[in-house]
């Protein structure tokens, strides 16, 4: 069947380490890198500023994909695009202009995908289709892993698969993702998975092994 892509939260990782966390998590399997990256405005939690991303960048070899949690947006855009980012994904939330905000991500030469909160209707989203390369269903509400998944992302994503018809566009599941919930959204046509608390759960860069037996589980 169509093969699922893993793409590690390095919000779940050693804060100390990201350089081996994500080396580490590569080289166990991981397909892609997801970067949370948080304001304290938009969601209660405050990450990563474009000089820690920039850092990153060298030690991912697969696609580092960056989960903007930020309002505004669009004064943000060229710096993560400069940091390195293969991907940015905003949130459709975030201000008035997610059709500018995409145009501008696309501007930049980098992957664009849009992205929904749990309350957030996929009306929302219905005249940018044409604009994305991935629409990303949040299945927590944002701002902190390790939360419990919301079961009507499952329901969204079919909702969406049937939105894309056959336009080449990445459904990413992000929230709650695990052994028990990944064959939900798989099943219900998601392409990317994220997890940061059920990859990293029980491993180290000194255990990186564990990574890859969570990343198999999933
Ligand atoms: C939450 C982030 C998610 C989160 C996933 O705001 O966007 O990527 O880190 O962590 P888990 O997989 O533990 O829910
Ligand atoms: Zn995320």
């Amino acid at each position: 069947d169509r093969n699922i892509k893993i793409a590690p939260s390095i919000l779940a990782s050693d804060f100390a380490n990201f350089g081996a966390e994500i080396r580490a998590i590569e080289a166990q399997g991981a397909d892609w890198v997801h970067v949370d990256v948080m304001d304290g405005h938009f969601v209660p939690n405050l990450t990563f500023g474009p000089p820690a991303v920039k850092a990153f960048r060298p030690h991912v070899k697969t696609f580092m994909d960056v989960h903007l949690m930020i309002a505004p947006v669009d004064p943000y855009i060229e710096a993560y695009a400069a940091a390195g980012a293969d991907m940015i994904t905003a949130h459709v939330e975030a201000g008035p202009h997610i059709h500018r905000t995409l145009q501008a991500i696309k501007a930049q030469g980098v992957k664009a995908g849009v992205s929904l909160n749990p309350g957030t209707p996929l009306e929302s989203i219905e005249h940018v289709m044409d604009l994305v390369d991935m629409v990303l269903i949040m299945t927590v509400n944002p701002g902190f892993g390790g939360q419990k998944f919301i079961h009507s992302g499952v329901d969204k994503t079919r909702r969406v698969r049937e939105m894309i018809g056959d336009r080449d566009i990445y459904i990413q599941i992000d929230g709650g993702v695990d052994v028990t919930t990944a064959p939900l959204v798989a099943a219900a046509g998601a392409d990317v998975l994220v997890a940061g608390s059920a990859v990293f759960k029980g491993g180290s860069v000194d255990q990186p092994e564990v990574y890859g037996e969570n990343i198999r589980a999933i």
